[in-house]
């Protein structure tokens, strides 16, 4: 990759992106520079990974041609303003902040910055992540190649049309939490029904991993691969049965609408 990638924000988020560049080996590590308020936070990067450290946001922004922000939402106006004034033409930015859009970041840039915004979400901790990325008039293709290259390097990365960054949020922002709350009550499941937690546990996780990868694999539509389960009067048929009588189909329709709903309020509250 060309030129110097730098980070504002080197917390959660920041340092996943990191990682994974580094162990992807999509920039050396001397061309990845950071900066974070807490300057622990860096530096214990840099003896890590062998990262540039930067003293101020004007050193990293002269050094750099990509700048990931990887702040708190609450800290985007700050940040936009300190860096306003120390802005290379010919920059790259990108931003990892929920709900702030790519106007509200033109408005307090000089004008025609090409600016990605991406909904990341948390297995990219562990490099499996689910970004997703869009970008404004002025990032060009080889610009929005180089940004979905850093993403891909924490997992899967998508380019959509800003329109649909609430949804995203609802649904593959917010996923992690769903697969955490139905793992949590399948391994229950079976607790009830007498198998220990820890082999419930290990039955849960490699049930999904095992089907996850099954539908990799065949490319069948979903219901196909429910089908292969369910006997005609069998056990899958059964728990189905309980499960759609509950109505968890729309349940789970809804709850990724009231997301995407609540992703509208809140970027609204936030550009306030
Ligand atoms: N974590 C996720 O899985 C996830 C998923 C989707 C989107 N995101 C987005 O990613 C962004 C970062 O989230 P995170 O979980 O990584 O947050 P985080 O752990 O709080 O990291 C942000 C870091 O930036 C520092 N910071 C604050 N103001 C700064 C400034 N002016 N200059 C330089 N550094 C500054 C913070 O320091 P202080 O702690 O001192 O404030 C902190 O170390 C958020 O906007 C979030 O919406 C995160």
């Amino acid at each position: 990759m060309e030129g110097i990638i730098g980070f504002i924000g080197t917390g959660n988020m920041g340092r996943a992106l990191i990682e994974g560049i580094t162990k992807g080996g999509l920039f050396a590590p001397e061309f990845i520079a950071a900066y974070d308020v807490m300057k622990s936070k860096s530096e214990e990067l840099a003896k890590i990974y062998g990262i540039r450290v930067c003293k101020d946001l004007k050193e990293l922004l002269s050094i750099s041609q990509t700048i990931v922000i990887a702040v708190k939402p609450q800290n985007m106006d700050e940040v936009l303003g300190e860096i306003r004034s120390h802005l290379a033409t010919g920059s790259l930015i990108i931003s990892v902040a929920a709900g702030i859009s790519l106007r509200f970041i033109e408005e307090r840039l000089p004008h025609k910055i090409p600016i990605v915004r991406v909904m990341p979400n948390t297995p990219a901790l562990v490099l499996k992540g689910t970004s997703v990325l869009a970008r404004n008039r002025y990032v060009t293709d080889k610009e929005m190649e180089r940004a979905l290259r850093i993403f891909q390097a924490v997992g899967v990365a998508f380019e959509v049309e800003e329109k649909l960054m609430d949804a995203v949020t609802g649904l593959s922002g917010s996923g992690p939490a769903y697969v955490f709350l139905f793992l949590e009550a399948l391994t229950d499941a079976g607790v009830l029904m007498g198998i220990p937690r820890d082999l419930a546990r290990e039955l849960v996780l490699s049930t999904v991993v095992g089907s996850v990868e099954l539908a990799r694999n065949r490319k069948s539509h979903f219901a196909e691969l429910k089908d292969m389960v369910t006997s005609p009067g069998g056990t899958t048929i059964h728990g189905l049965k309980v499960m759609e009588e509950a109505g968890l189909r729309g349940t789970i329709m809804k709850a990724v609408k009231h997301a995407t709903e609540r992703a509208a309020e809140l970027q609204k509250l936030v550009e306030k």
